[in-house]
């Protein structure tokens, strides 16, 4: 049990069913359309691979709502010591068939047992927009406990002001849960009242599968 609990989000059942009954069509639609997949992205793709480099042999890396693993795939294919943990088993499920040779772990962000300064990298890779605002700076502070110092946080998340209730998501599969949205500067200002130090900033537009959206990477200070 850890010593900082953090507050347990009201929805989220709904929200481990809902990625659920969309695991199997993200991790489709990921291998088809190229839908949220780094390798297909190129400034997706150069924001992980700083995060890489940046991490090195610092520590373990945990890739915190991994979905089906392609992230946590492509830096276990770059060298890095990696596992994914995600909420929902089906996402899990995915992941270890498209992964075999990684490890991953059916978690909430805000249930993880991490110890005090032992990973070298931590991501929270559009994975993070689902937990409530007053949640949200809990599980930041956490994982800023959790880095070495000097180790990363990588981030991507949904930005505007809303909190969007969706009903269908990824083709029409019917859903329930809220996507926080949030602007880059408050989102950047929680990262840093967690205790890490903002590095780079990456804005997105919006393109044919998502809204507009915002990279965050930060370090944890020496
Ligand atoms: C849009 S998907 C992104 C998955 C993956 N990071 C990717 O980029 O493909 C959001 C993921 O966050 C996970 N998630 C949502 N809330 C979570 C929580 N409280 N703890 C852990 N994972 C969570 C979902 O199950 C889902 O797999």
């Amino acid at each position: 049990m850890s010593s900082h609990p953090i507050d347990r989000p009201a929805d989220l059942d709904a929200v481990r069913d809902s990625y659920d009954r969309v695991a199997d069509t993200y991790a489709h639609m990921m291998q088809t359309t190229g839908m949220g997949d780094i390798r297909v992205h190129p400034w997706l793709k150069a924001s992980v691979d700083a995060f890489a480099d940046t991490v090195g042999d610092l520590g373990p890396v945990l890739d915190v709502g991994c979905g089906p693993g392609t992230v946590t795939g492509y830096l276990a294919e770059r060298g890095l010591d990696v596992s994914g943990v995600d909420l929902s088993p089906r996402m899990i499920e995915n992941a270890r068939r498209l992964y075999p040779d990684c490890r991953f772990e059916v978690a909430s962000a805000t249930e993880l047992a991490l110890g005090e300064a032992t990973l070298g990298g931590v991501l929270g890779w559009w994975s993070l927009f689902n937990l409530p605002r007053d949640v949200l700076p809990q599980v930041l502070a956490h994982f800023a406990r959790a880095l070495k110092p000097g180790g990363s946080f990588l981030t991507a998340t949904h930005v505007g002001d809303e909190d969007l209730v969706r009903t269908e998501a990824y083709g029409g599969v019917p859903v329930r849960w809220t996507t926080h949205k949030w602007r880059p500067e408050g989102f950047v200002g929680l990262i840093e009242r967690a205790g890490l130090t903002p590095v780079a900033e990456l804005r997105l537009p919006a393109d044919q599968f998502s809204g507009p959206g915002v990279v965050v990477m930060a370090r944890k200070p020496d």
